[in-house]
């Protein structure tokens, strides 16, 4: 995949990619299958992200248009300021005790005042010492804690401890069954990639999953937003470790409810390898939904890394690629895409050299894994998910019947299908309800 400036339109901030192309002309939206929102194609993306979470109360449209109105294209501190001071005024609706009237009122004023907190924490991540990358995520857990009580059947987080390594994974149970029913229902286990916290996938996956009889579980691990944290790990290959526990979990505290011929695993962006892992060496899953299909970690990062440097790292010249990347990174001669991808490839891997960033990359490929892989697959391939071009097609050949291909074009066609999130969730419970019939 060689990334142009006109691809780089298409491109998607919430990736686990690196677009290491000079800042001049990575702005170019005139191919954007959408109506811009940014004139910077990285905050036309991202703006999308939070309005994609509208559909199910996750956001109110106007406000995030008013942020795009006033965010300063590509500056990362204009588009954290916006969203904060929208995430103060919001928070501040939701303690006006006349607004909380009622349950709906205090879940849709938390659950967005949570979502505008993640936004503002989204640019922030090149200084590790921020105090704000804490102090948002404090502000945006409690908002969406006091949501998720206020649901008809209350989401409950709960802490699993890995039992290989020394590590606790953070996770949300939202049961699909109201009250007292001992009833099975199908279960689906959700889990992000690169950068979205598991509070997204909520709005994404599992809200349409109740919506739909299923159970839904959400997850995090090593290099993730809350263990990222609050535990210091960053990400680790070896994602069954971090995937088992979670189905452990199901079996041992929701027996009476999880229908274990029904259990599937769905993978978000860099999460669908991750998913694929875990179902490589989980036999009780049953069904993975790949959304936006990865097949090779390193491939999507090193072929962003421009030529000079790309020489360099091949040359195992640790300390001038190190040295030079940083130093394009801190006189802002980085795209906002490759800065930001940048700055949260480091923090989320847990290292400050970016060498040592896109070595770690080689160690997550689906071919160390695809033949152990024994169920069916739903792929999601987007038309502008430059991402991972190609890739999908490649894990498709490679799982042969067990591999759906499903395309996504034109305004459903950006990585993970963010600002069509009810097309990409229709296409893949349509299919889901192809592979266990019985239970829908
Ligand atoms: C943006 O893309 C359009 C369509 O491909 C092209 O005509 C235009 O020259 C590009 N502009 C820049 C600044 O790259
Ligand atoms: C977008 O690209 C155009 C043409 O290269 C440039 O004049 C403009 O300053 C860029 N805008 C931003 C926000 O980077
Ligand atoms: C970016 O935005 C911030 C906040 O609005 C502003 O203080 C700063 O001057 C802007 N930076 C640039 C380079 O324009
Ligand atoms: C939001 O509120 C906090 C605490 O009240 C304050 O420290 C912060 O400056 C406010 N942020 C903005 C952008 O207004
Ligand atoms: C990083 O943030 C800390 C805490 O705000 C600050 O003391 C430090 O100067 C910052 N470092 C850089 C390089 O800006
Ligand atoms: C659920 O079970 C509790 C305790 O057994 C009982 O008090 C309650 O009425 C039941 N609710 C329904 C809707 O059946
Ligand atoms: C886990 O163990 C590793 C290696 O011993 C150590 O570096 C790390 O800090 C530990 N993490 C936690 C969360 O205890
Ligand atoms: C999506 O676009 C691809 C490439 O142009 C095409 O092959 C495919 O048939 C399209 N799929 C749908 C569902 O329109």
């Amino acid at each position: 995949m060689k990334l142009t400036s006109t691809s780089a339109a298409h491109l998607l901030a919430a990736v686990v990619y690196l677009y290491l192309q000079p800042a001049s002309g990575a702005n170019n939206s005139s191919k954007a299958p959408t109506l811009p929102l940014s004139s910077d194609s990285t905050f036309n993306f991202d703006l999308l992200i939070p309005l994609g979470l509208a559909l199910t109360g996750g956001s109110d449209i106007s406000p995030v248009l008013g942020v795009a109105n006033k965010v300063e294209p590509g500056n990362m501190t204009s588009y954290y300021e916006e969203f904060y001071k929208l995430a103060n005024y919001t928070k501040q609706q939701a303690e006006d005790p006349e607004n909380a009237y009622d349950a709906i009122n205090v879940r849709d004023t938390w659950f967005s005042t949570a979502n505008y907190f993640r936004r503002a924490d989204f640019f922030i991540h090149q200084n590790w010492s921020n105090p704000d990358i804490m102090t948002l995520w404090a502000e945006q857990t409690s908002a969406f804690n006091k949501a998720i009580a206020a649901l008809p059947i209350p989401g409950k987080r709960i802490r699993i401890p890995a039992r290989k390594q020394n590590f606790t994974i953070e996770a949300i149970w939202y049961g699909a069954a109201s009250t007292n029913t001992t009833a099975k229902l199908p279960t689906l286990v959700v889990g992000n990639g690169f950068d979205a916290a598991q509070e997204d996938s909520y709005h994404n996956f599992c809200a349409p999953a109740v919506l739909r009889g299923w159970n839904c579980i959400t997850y995090e691990g090593p290099g993730q937003n809350t263990v990222r944290r609050y535990q210091d790990v960053g990400f680790i290959p070896q994602w069954e470790d971090v995937g088992t526990p979670v189905i452990d979990w199901l079996y041992e505290n929701q027996a009476s409810v999880v229908d274990r011929d029904s259990l599937a695993i769905l993978g978000n962006s860099f999460g669908s390898l991750l998913a694929l892992r875990v179902a490589a060496f989980e036999p009780r899953i049953k069904a993975v939904v790949a959304i936006d299909g990865i097949w090779d970690f390193y491939q999507s990062a090193i072929a962003s890394v421009p030529t000079d440097l790309v020489l360099l790292f091949e040359a195992g010249k640790k300390q001038e690629f190190d040295s030079q990347l940083l130093e394009r990174r801190a006189t802002d001669q980085l795209s906002t895409m490759a800065a930001w991808g940048l700055d949260q490839g480091l923090w989320s891997f847990n290292t400050h050299s970016p060498f040592d960033f896109i070595t770690q990359a080689k160690e997550y490929e689906v071919s160390d894994f695809v033949k152990k892989i024994k169920v069916p697959v739903f792929i999601g391939n987007g038309e502008f998910d430059s991402f991972v071009t190609g890739q999908p097609a490649t894990l498709k050949q490679a799982l042969g019947t067990l591999g759906t291909l499903h395309d996504f074009n034109g305004t459903a066609g950006y990585h993970c299908q963010t600002g069509a999130t009810q097309e990409m969730v229709r296409s893949f419970f349509a299919w889901l309800n192809k592979i266990f019939p019985k239970s829908m």
